[in-house]
């Protein structure tokens, strides 16, 4: 039976890559806001018999979560045989810890919500600091597309001689692995971070690679204060003007103008998020990976 992929608005490229990689038809899917504020959703496509994936990138993701329990919720009832989440970008990991007397875990409630509603979920480069899987957080299979490889060929093709820089401890992770994929120098630096909007970054070292094109690689870019402070600490070193790359373009308000007016020779991110910095195409490997997941489960015959 064919698959029915019904993507959220703002996902259609994702959702076209994900039904082309699956053979699955895209479905249509109405969403509508009341006057009152409520959302209704209603799926146009039959999914009778068959299994459902839903993609919605969870960017911005408070207003995104309800219409997604509704629709597969709505998907079951009306006899899919299975929901599936795709997700390029999966909100609320950060909040790992109560780093605050009295904070609420967000990660561990939103994780609750969605495995309650659907039944596997692939997600690309998820926040994984203090959680060493998908699965410490996440009840349902949760499969992770990787974006290394994408970046290291892509700093292959467009940056000489580059020397990779994560901005701090939970970057080593992306950043080791992209280095050693582009045959590349990397340092990791240390990060004090005191708010929101208060970084400061030390460089332990860097001078050596003056020759160098710096890449600063992380996973998130949302106030963009990690990757300005890094870009600001390189400039007084006299460094040359680095490269910035981002898994996901999260943003947030003049994030992205201000980091290039930092001094950032060019700022490039994964298209996990649409934004004008995305450069790098991972919708192949999210294809790739639902593919996989599909695969399994027709394989395992449940
Ligand atoms: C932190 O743990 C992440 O890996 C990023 O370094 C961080 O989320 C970047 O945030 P911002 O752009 O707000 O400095």
């Amino acid at each position: 039976m064919t698959p029915v992929v019904f993507a959220f608005p703002g996902n259609e490229r994702h959702g076209q890559a994900v039904a082309a990689a699956i053979g699955g038809e895209p479905g249509s899917i109405a969403l509508h806001r009341f006057p009152d504020g409520e959302m209704s959703v209603r799926l146009d496509t039959s999914v009778e018999g068959v299994e459902v994936v839903l993609v919605c990138g969870l960017h911005r993701p408070d207003a995104k979560l309800l219409p997604l329990c509704f629709a597969a919720d709505a998907a079951r009832d009306l006899g899919a045989t299975r929901v599936g989440l795709v997700a390029p970008y999966l909100a609320y990991l950060r909040q790992d810890r109560r780093f605050n007397p009295g904070e609420a875990i967000t990660s561990t409630t939103f994780a609750r919500i969605l495995s309650a509603h659907v039944e596997w979920l692939v997600s690309v480069d998820p926040h994984l600091h203090r959680y060493p899987s998908l699965s410490a957080v996440y009840s349902v299979p949760a499969s992770v597309v990787h974006a290394g490889l994408s970046i290291a060929e892509w700093i292959a093709t467009n940056v000489e001689r580059p020397i990779l820089v994560g901005p701090d401890s939970e970057s080593e992770q992306w950043v080791a692995e992209v280095a050693s994929l582009a045959q590349a120098p990397f340092v990791v630096l240390e990060k004090t971070r005191r708010g929101d909007r208060d970084v400061e970054v030390s460089i332990p070292q860097i001078e050596r690679w003056r020759d160098h094109t710096p890449v600063l690689v992380d996973d998130i870019v949302s106030t963009a204060r990690t990757m300005i402070a890094t870009v600001g600490q390189l400039l007084r070193l006299a460094l040359r003007a680095p490269v910035c790359i981002g898994v996901h373009a999260v943003f947030a308000g003049s994030a992205y103008d201000e980091l290039r007016s930092a001094g950032a020779v060019q700022v490039v991110t994964c298209n996990t998020i649409e934004h004008p910095s995305n450069r790098i195409d991972v919708t192949p490997a999210i294809g790739r990976a639902v593919r996989d997941v599909l695969a399994y489960r027709q394989g395992r015959g449940d």
